[in-house]
């Protein structure tokens, strides 16, 4: 790493902490300014704000390459900063604080990291051991207990399926009862009943009042755990709740589907309050035909649009608004960064 200059600022407050830190109930987990990491000639990351409040379950997204691992490593002490500075369970990321850093957190990394010819139990109470933590039996049992593991503790971890891996790992970065978790994709390549018992065990740690960093590819699986998300693509791209970011990125649409097409959409779609637009989904099926419109308030537009479509003698079979989901979040905004390096 020679060639970076290592910067530790002080905590900027002003892109991080808005409204100061007052204003909040709980002291921030995480608080990251402006951090910028280079690599050679290459910015794996660039100019990255946020804080992250304790307790909170935080998703950072984006697609390969974009800097999540490299961040997740310079907040776990594993590397230093080019520029900008960063604090975790309060404690500034610096040399100097990386011990006590390192006492606060865990680091689930991408791949599980553990001795395939020492069983379960040897492999946690090696780490335990590193880690010089006191009462290792009791912790061990307990995090294998944790993770629905205590039934393979004596099995080889080498003899373990990928699922069960990736639980032994996860109970591996429970032992030291940590603060704040980053979990760096933990569900990456398990099928949908592994990854949806993984999800049961955040839940859980968000239950006991752990700080979780979670980067992952699923969207979906963000948007169930996540109560913020950022979506990085070595810069920033957004921040915030999934429901906000939806409607920030997105207009709010009805979809409505009749028994027949309308003779004169336009009239009976047309001046309605809160509506500002229509057009056809596409050409009638079956006889049925759909219709999306622009609206600016669902509350008010449904029930006028119903009104509207009945005077017509329409036979209504749905209105109902569609929702964007996450991933269409994700397209939008990891498609423009696309468009914006052509
Ligand atoms: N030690 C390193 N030396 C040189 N380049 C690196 C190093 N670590 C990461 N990079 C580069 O930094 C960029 C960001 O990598 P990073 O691993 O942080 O991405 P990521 O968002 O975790 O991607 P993925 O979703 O594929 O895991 C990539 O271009 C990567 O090749
Ligand atoms: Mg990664």
């Amino acid at each position: 790493m020679s060639g970076d200059s290592v910067v530790y600022e002080g905590l900027d407050e002003t892109g991080t902490a808005r409204g100061g830190p007052a204003a909040r109930a709980v002291p921030a987990a995480i608080e990251v300014s402006h951090l910028t990491k280079v690599f050679g000639g290459r910015t794996a990351v660039s100019d990255v704000s946020f804080s992250v409040a304790g307790g909170e379950v935080f998703g950072f997204l984006g697609p390969n390459g974009a800097g999540k691992t490299t961040t997740v490593r310079i907040l776990g002490t594993l590397i230093s900063p080019t520029a900008g500075s960063a604090a975790v369970a309060g404690i500034p990321v610096s040399p100097a604080g990386a011990a006590e850093i390192r006492q606060r957190i865990s680091v689930m990394p991408e791949s599980p990291g553990l001795y395939q010819r020492l069983t379960v139990t040897e492999n946690l109470d090696y780490f335990a051991r590193l880690y010089g933590l006191p009462g290792r039996e009791a912790r061990i049992s307990e995090a294998l207990a944790a993770v629905g593991l205590s039934d393979r503790a004596h099995d080889l971890a080498g003899s373990l399926s990928k699922g069960l891996r990736q639980r032994a790992a996860l109970a591996r970065s429970l032992l030291n009862e940590p603060a704040v978790m980053f979990l760096d994709e933990p569900t990456s390549g398990l099928d949908p009943v592994a990854a949806h018992e993984v999800h049961g065990l955040i839940a859980g740690l968000r239950d006991r009042g752990v700080t979780v960093f979670l980067t992952t590819h699923r969207l979906e699986e963000a948007e169930r755990l996540c109560d913020r998300v950022a979506i990085m693509s070595t810069r920033l791209r957004t921040i915030g709740r999934p429901d906000d970011l939806r409607q920030e990125l997105f207009t709010t649409s009805l979809d409505v589907t009749t028994a027949a097409a309308l003779p004169e959409p336009g009239r009976v779609f047309g001046g309605l309050p809160a509506v500002q637009g229509w057009k056809a989904a596409g050409p009638p099926r079956g006889g049925q035909a759909s219709y999306v419109l622009t609206v600016s308030d669902v509350a008010q537009a449904a029930p006028a649009v119903t009104r509207a479509l009945v005077a017509a003698g329409a036979d209504v079979l749905s209105i109902a608004q569609s929702r964007h989901t996450l991933e269409d979040v994700y397209l939008q905004l990891v498609g423009d960064a696309k468009e914006q390096a052509r």
